[in-house]
């Protein structure tokens, strides 16, 4: 078992219970240097000490059920059209927690019967290389959606790389045509990026109302923080975004009716930062040593989540809230992407 098995303490109304998770959570948060700003708001005590009162919701459950249909519909494709979706990855670099998302994101494929296909560079690579790899998914047509795994080391352009995609593959949502659509009232996006989607979904099926709702992201990435603000609009929320530059973020979280955090910043959001009945989506996943746990690690958020779940209606758990979510809407996005090609619905 790697790190990213974590024992997992799955709280519900008055009850605690041990669970081995073997899912890794994916997830995405701010930059280094707004990090370092967030820390200087980080309370030094604990506020609250009222009994746990919060529905847990369950994402790993939630995304089997999603996984489930996706496989179903992929049989269909194969038996009438006789393709399956295909999803190519492109790895740079031997980075731990990427390797993880990655390995787990085929496991996803292989499970619901979609072809994956993983080019795997060395951290020294150079540009043209992994330009050249993407072009020729490009141009496959077997394959239907393209993800390249975020970061990219330093000596490479994101942005150059990002925009040789082809729009009509690209699952992750992050091509700046895509995410200007998402942005625009009256346009379509061809694919949402995966973790917002997974963060509404699980709103949704938790039966939580979004319009009229005063929500707050915290984080601005372009990964989660900005697609997430701007997905919350479309479902017609009042939307404030916090990010490390933001003055009284407490007292502004505070007035949210709905929670989003994706800072990477572990236990920033204690429970005196959250209007009571508050719902909760925590998207950050950091591992810290604990050698209580059987393999001396275990997995926390953005969310201080003892003190949370006394304060919140609803909370998402880390692991086992948005990061099976992240990967189920991947697997949704590639199968949107094949039916498209194949005219299938
Ligand atoms: N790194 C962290 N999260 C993601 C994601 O959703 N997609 C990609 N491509 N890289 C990531």
């Amino acid at each position: 078992m790697g790190l990213q098995l974590a024992v997992v303490l799955e709280r519900g109304i008055g009850s605690a219970q041990l669970r081995v998770e073997d899912d890794d959570d994916d997830g995405d948060g701010d930059s280094e240097e707004d990090k370092s700003y967030y820390e200087h708001y980080k309370p030094k005590s604990t506020a609250n000490d009222q009994p746990s009162a919060a529905l847990v919701i369950d994402g790993k459950l939630i995304a089997d059920e999603i996984r489930f249909r996706i496989a179903e519909q992929v049989r269909r494709m194969k038996g009438s059209v006789g393709k399956v979706p295909g999803l190519a990855v492109i790895l740079v670099g031997d980075r731990r927690d990427s390797l993880t998302y990655v390995r787990n994101k085929v496991k996803a494929c292989e499970d619901a019967g979609i072809k994956s296909l993983v080019t795997q560079f060395p951290q020294n690579c150079k540009q043209d290389d992994v330009i050249h790899a993407l072009s020729t998914f490009n141009e496959d047509p077997s394959i239907h959606g393209i993800l390249v795994q975020l970061p990219l080391p330093q000596h490479l352009n994101e942005e150059k790389i990002l925009n040789e995609l082809k729009l009509e593959k690209d699952v992750d949502g992050f091509h700046p045509l895509n995410m200007g659509n998402l942005a625009m009232r009256g346009r379509e996006p061809l694919f949402i990026p995966c973790t917002p989607k997974g963060c509404i979904e699980l709103l949704i099926r938790s039966g939580v109302e979004i319009m009229g709702k005063n929500a707050v992201v915290i984080g601005r990435s372009n990964i989660v923080g900005l697609p997430t603000s701007l997905l919350l609009q479309r479902h017609h929320a009042t939307v404030t975004i916090v990010h490390a530059l933001t003055k009284n973020p407490e007292q502004i979280t505070r007035e949210a009716d709905i929670v989003v955090t994706a800072a990477g910043v572990p236990n920033l959001v204690r429970g005196n930062w959250l209007k009571p009945g508050a719902v909760v989506i925590d998207v950050g996943t950091f591992p810290v040593e604990d050698p209580s746990c059987e393999n001396g690690y275990r997995l926390i958020g953005d969310v201080c989540y003892e003190e949370a779940s006394k304060v919140a209606s609803a909370i998402t758990p880390v692991p086992g809230g948005v990061g099976p979510m992240t990967i189920a809407m991947l697997l949704s996005n590639t199968l949107d992407s094949a039916k498209r090609a194949y005219d299938f619905t």
